[in-house]
């Protein structure tokens, strides 16, 4: 299933889907976290952090200068970038290609922190994101998703952990990213930082694993719904 980014058609109803926004630093768990509430509750999982690095390695592959901030809004405004729905993720195709390993390289994960923090390329990527929901109900992750891009949503969590928890885990992922500078530049930019939303479940998983930090997060979302309605 690929849409066409500002395409008329509309797919399942979005006023009947749901959105779990989870925000946290690097390697607080947001993804594992997330994909497993995806899979328990028959959503699509969205990694917001890998359209950034999709675009960031765009410009990179095609030499654009990512400091040039009018060529990134003409990139944004032209790259051949559609939203996909696979394998229970929501992601960005570009060029008709799924994009894996290369968006998590050392020269992407380098220069991401300058791309994130542009205006145009937020705005872009927050109606993009959005659009996400035509696909079915979504477990989104990311930095903003609770304060800017479903703040509506009543499901939001932000994860947190220890630096030094966080660090090991980076390591034991067999990353060498410099995630404590990336971090620092996510939560101290102007435009949509790093921060938990008023009304998000704040959760310290440093001593916890992945599994309970889920199952948490699962009981939390079912007692919800529940209260809700929906
Ligand atoms: O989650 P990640 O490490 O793959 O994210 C890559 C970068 O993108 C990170 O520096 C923060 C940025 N990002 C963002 O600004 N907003 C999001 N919703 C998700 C990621």
């Amino acid at each position: 299933m690929t849409e066409r980014i500002g395409s008329k058609r509309t797919g399942m109803p979005m006023k009947d889907n749901l959105v779990i926004a989870i925000d946290g630093p690097s390697a607080s768990g947001k993804g594992t976290c997330g994909r497993y509430l995806a899979s328990k509750l028959g959503f699509f999982h969205v990694d917001t952090g890998a359209m950034y690095r999709a675009l960031t390695w765009y410009c990179l592959e095609r030499g654009i200068d990512i400091c040039d901030h009018a060529r990134l809004l003409e990139t944004v405004r032209s790259w051949p970038a559609e939203l996909r729905a696979e394998d229970g993720e929501v992601s960005l195709v570009v060029s008709g290609v799924r994009l894996k390993g290369e968006i998590r390289s050392d020269a992407v994960a380098g220069s991401v922190a300058r791309v994130s923090p542009v205006a145009a390329v937020r705005v872009w990527m927050v109606r993009t994101q959005r659009e996400c929901l035509r696909f079915g109900s979504l477990v989104m992750d990311g930095r903003d998703v609770g304060t800017h891009v479903f703040p509506e949503t009543p499901f939001k969590f932000f994860l947190t952990a220890s630096d030094a928890v966080r660090a090991v885990r980076r390591r034991a992922e067999g990353s060498s990213e410099d995630t404590a500078k990336r971090d620092q530049l996510d939560l101290s930019r102007t435009v949509a930082p790093l921060e938990p939303a008023r009304d998000a479940v704040r959760v310290d998983n440093s001593h916890d694993s992945a599994q309970a930090t889920s199952e948490f997060m699962l009981a939390h979302v079912l007692s919800k719904r529940r209260s809700l309605g929906v």
